[in-house]
């Protein structure tokens, strides 16, 4: 179905709907809707054009589409980044308002959606792995809908062995067609075939859809969608199309609303956050700007995620540096340590350049954690190039590193590169990578006995239900023993003991929040 088909499409199903919007029970209107086949390109999805982003503030969903959840249950499992959590909450918060209740317990679903990642073939198989399951559900329970969508939707290659060998999937769709999901999910209540609608281009801003958040206490803040870096190993630019900002306007209003609500922190997302504002045509707002007005906002913390080395400014550094609400840790990603790797993926900056940034960072933010993203075993890399990877991280003495090994994602320019390197050789890597960093962590959390940091409390701790777990503003974890009455709190912690990978503590006060 083209562009103009699909719009007459949705001008149908409006009309209709806007005939019958008194009535709020669930109907049959099967009859109206064209069953929907659009599957992804990447090669549609590779293109930047130049076309303006709108931002639309104006999403409703027909009255009549409310009552189709009533008495059923939906259920999303969520795999990936951050801002696949965010996305599900706005999944969540659309069905909700279609009459849909929320469950954790599959059994009692009548929707499964699967939000999946493809950042790497082992993201992939598991989600595969689940699919698969499903279909013994799916065979005890013919009515339920099972859905994919997310990141691993907008592949050819992941919607063509879905249609091939997973005929159970009821609908699909992609990271820029959330919006319709009122519709699809309609369509696939009623209907028997397969329901495949991902828009390989990007779409335009919706601002205002419903959102059923998570956190109680923090909340994601979208800032911007995509990614033009084209990391030359990197599916997400596929997945998530051209970056396009929010308003700032429209972001603080967010971050304002969140704090009339009691949020403590907020985490602003995007693919790389320091291009925000870039591609906004009527002003010279950046990141930084952003950053210093929601630092006059009465909220705890805020941070934000992912930066990438190549847009990071000196106005940005400096308002991190002012303190207050603004946290003291930058995740980095470096991915290599060595400057003919770093060239070949794309990064934009050498081995220098980065030494040079994270000196600036750790001068005026001298307490700041820094962490990073590391690839190993990019095709070809030779045991010298790795060796610069290792001197890289031990000369950064990282906080925190999460190590990858090398996948190769169809469609990049680096899956099209012969490789040399067996993949034995690349897990050795991986393994003699993670004992440096490793023990720098270790390092790190060992200069924190003794001190007594500032903690935001963020529930019982995954191993123990007895004791607590929560965050330094340097983003640490620490365990310590307290009372579920300090969830959602801001706590002072002494250190008393370190480990790799967190800290265990005892409260010594409750911070007052003002
Ligand atoms: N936008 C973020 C990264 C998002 S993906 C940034 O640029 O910093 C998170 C991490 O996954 C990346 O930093 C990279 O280290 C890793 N990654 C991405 N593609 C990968 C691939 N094909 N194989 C292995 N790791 C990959
Ligand atoms: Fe991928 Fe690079 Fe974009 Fe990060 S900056 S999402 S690694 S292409
Ligand atoms: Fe995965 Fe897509 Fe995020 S590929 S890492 S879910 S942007």
């Amino acid at each position: 179905m083209n562009e103009e088909q699909r719009k007459q499409q949705e001008r149908t199903v409006e009309e209709t709907l806007s005939a019958d919007k008194k009535s709020s029970q669930a109907k049959d209107y099967s009859q109206y809707f064209q069953m929907t086949y659009q599957p992804p390109s990447l090669s549609t999805a590779k293109k930047r054009g130049k076309e303006d982003v709108f931002v639309h503030y104006d999403f409703e969903i027909p009255d009549a589409m409310k009552g189709i959840g009533k008495g059923k249950k939906f259920l999303i499992r969520t795999y990936g980044c951050q801002m696949n959590e965010h996305d599900s909450e706005n999944m969540a918060g659309i069905l909700l308002e279609m009459g849909f209740e929320s469950t954790s317990h599959q059994d009692d679903a009548d929707v499964i959606l699967l939000n999946t990642c493809a950042i790497r073939e082992n993201a992939e198989n598991k989600v595969f792995g689940e699919i698969g399951n499903l279909k013994v559900m799916k065979r005890d329970n013919p009515g339920l809908v099972v859905g994919v969508c997310g990141c691993m939707s907008q592949e050819e290659s992941v919607v063509n062995r879905i249609l091939q060998k997973h005929p159970h999937v009821d609908l699909i769709f992609g990271t820029h067609n959330i919006h319709r999901l009122p519709e699809l999910i309609q369509n696939a209540l009623f209907s028997k075939e397969m329901i495949v609608e991902v828009w390989s281009k990007e779409g335009d801003i919706i601002e205002n859809m419903p959102r059923a958040r998570k956190g109680q206490f923090q909340g994601w803040v979208n800032i911007m969608y995509g990614c033009d870096k084209f990391c030359t190993y990197c599916i997400v630019p596929f997945t998530r199309g051209k970056e396009r900002s929010r308003r700032p306007e429209d972001v603080i209003e967010e971050v304002r609303h969140l704090a009339r609500n009691g949020y403590q922190e907020i985490t602003l997302l995007g693919q790389n956050v320091n291009a925000y504002g870039k591609d906004l045509v009527d002003t010279e707002y950046r990141l930084a700007d952003l950053l210093d007005a929601i630092r006059t906002i009465g909220i705890s913390r805020v941070r934000f995620t992912t930066s990438h080395p190549w847009d990071f400014e000196d106005e940005l550094i400096d308002v991190i540096a002012k303190g207050g609400n603004m946290m003291e840790h930058i995740h980095l990603p470096v991915q290599s340590g060595n400057n003919e790797v770093l060239k070949i993926m794309n990064r934009k900056y050498t081995r220098e350049e980065y030494v040079e940034l994270a000196k600036q960072i750790r001068y005026k933010i001298p307490h700041a954690t820094l962490t990073t993203d590391i690839i190993v075993g990019y095709p070809n890399e030779t045991e010298e190039q790795f060796q610069d990877t290792l001197t890289l991280v031990e000369e950064m003495a990282f906080d925190a590193a999460y190590t990858y090994v090398y996948s190769a994602r169809e469609g990049t320019p680096a899956a099209a590169m012969e490789d040399n390197v067996p993949q034995t050789v690349k897990k050795e890597r991986l393994q003699r990578l993670n004992e440096v960093v490793n023990r720098l962590s270790n390092e790190s959390n060992q200069r924190m006995l003794g001190q007594v940091v500032e903690v935001l409390v963020e529930g019982e701790s995954k191993k123990n239900p007895d004791v607590l777990m929560g965050r330094t503003r340097t983003n640490k974890l620490v365990n310590f023993t307290g009372s579920a009455s300090m969830i959602g709190k801001l706590i002072h912690v002494e250190i008393t003991d370190a480990k790799s990978w967190s800290l265990n503590g005892t409260v010594v006060q409750q911070v007052e929040v003002t």
